[in-house]
């Protein structure tokens, strides 16, 4: 007697984007910090970001993006073996917020909560990949969200204006052909200092600290860092896919900074024809969400279309970093991506 064969591949079926209402353009923030709209946008390409107002929690945005998924793939959370939720700003340790978006979603398979900080979505999607290739899971959803502004110093320059909030969520479903190639992987823990949030929960715990954890980060470490490692990640995710730059159809970075894009761009040498991704002008930096949004930015745009070949890279707090090519899925039904209904109020 065999074991039943498990799928060959699976790929992206459909996606879904949840971005937050309030638009906070670099004028606004130049009333938080000292600062311009030039330098900002020299500095970093961001034009505007997203925050989340109260209403808009990390589980309620996920939900939004995930049900528009859900809604492309014509499949409902009964159909889900798995729910994959990357973020850094979930703050219950238990419950996690997947175990709250699975019931939300109504599904029943597993459900667990990863954080790779901006890596998270790009880690979350090679883990689905692999569930359902060893047979674990045929329909998993993959989620990135986050709610930066919780843990944003909102007097430091070097950080406040670079971040926004937002959801992104695809369905991943078994198939014959791999539509998501191999991930190229790391983490580079010896130069965690260079990005994190302070004080650690455990000082708080124990007594040793008393404020509000905040998000902190060495730009010019992490600046470094990336445009001298990410270029070789993204090329050998390539090279593990047996592609080149030329047989893309859309470079999908983590939406960091435009020079850090632009330095991989160069890099790898990618030809004219080939999309590249500028999510952060009108989104900033999203953390886990970016990559799903920024890939609804180049389909919603019309500047590539559902089956392309895409390069995804995610990289940042750990310091973490994960790509790999996909085909892009199509985009669900964007009146399917709504915030929840508010919680009746307890009598
Ligand atoms: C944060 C970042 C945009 C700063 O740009 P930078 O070119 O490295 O800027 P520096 O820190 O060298 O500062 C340069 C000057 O600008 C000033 N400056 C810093 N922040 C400023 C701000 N918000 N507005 C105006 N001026 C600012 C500094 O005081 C410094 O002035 P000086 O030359 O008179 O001393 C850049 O380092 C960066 O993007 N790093 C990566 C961050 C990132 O992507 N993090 C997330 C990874 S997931």
């Amino acid at each position: 007697m065999k074991l039943a064969p498990t799928p060959r591949g699976s790929r992206l079926v459909s996606l879904g984007a949840y971005r937050p209402r309030r638009v906070v353009d670099n004028t606004e923030i130049c009333t938080f910090i000292e600062s311009s709209d030039e330098w900002i946008q020299q500095r970093s390409g961001i034009a505007e970001r997203r925050w989340a107002a109260d209403d808009e929690t990390l589980v309620g945005m996920a939900e939004a993006a995930s049900r528009q998924a859900l809604a492309g793939a014509g499949l409902t959370g009964e159909d889900i073996d798995l729910v994959l939720l990357a973020t850094m700003t979930s703050f219950s340790t238990t419950p996690t917020a997947a175990n709250l978006l699975q019931a939300a979603l109504g599904t029943r398979g597993g459900a667990v909560e990863l954080n790779s900080a901006c890596a998270g979505f790009t880690y979350a999607l090679a883990l689905a990949d692999q569930a359902i290739r060893a047979g674990n899971a045929r329909n998993v959803l993959v989620v990135g969200a986050e709610r930066i502004t919780d843990i944003m110093n909102f007097s430091d320059r070097t950080t406040m204006f670079l971040f926004g909030d937002g959801a992104g969520a695809v369905v991943v479903s078994a198939a014959d052909e791999p539509g998501i190639g191999p991930v190229a992987w790391g983490s580079w823990g010896e130069q965690s200092e260079a990005l994190g949030v302070l004080p650690l929960l455990s000082d708080v715990a124990r007594g040793l600290a008393t404020e509000r954890p905040l998000l902190f980060q060495k730009g010019q470490s992490v600046f470094r860092w990336a445009v001298t490692e990410m270029p070789k990640t993204a090329a050998k995710a390539l090279e593990l896919a047996g592609l080149k730059a030329e047989q893309l159809a859309a470079f999908v970075p983590h939406q960091a900074n435009i020079r850090i894009i632009d330095a991989m761009t160069k890099y790898m040498k990618l030809p004219e024809h080939v999309v590249v991704a500028d999510d952060l002008r009108h989104t900033g930096n999203t953390s886990a969400a970016s990559v799903p949004l920024a890939m609804e930015q180049v389909l919603s745009s019309g500047r590539a279309t559902p089956g392309d070949l895409a390069l995804l890279v995610g990289f940042g707090g750990g310091l973490s970093h994960a790509a790999q090519v996909v085909t892009l899925p199509t985009l669900g039904p964007a009146g399917a991506s709504r915030l929840p209904d508010p919680a009746p109020l307890a009598s």
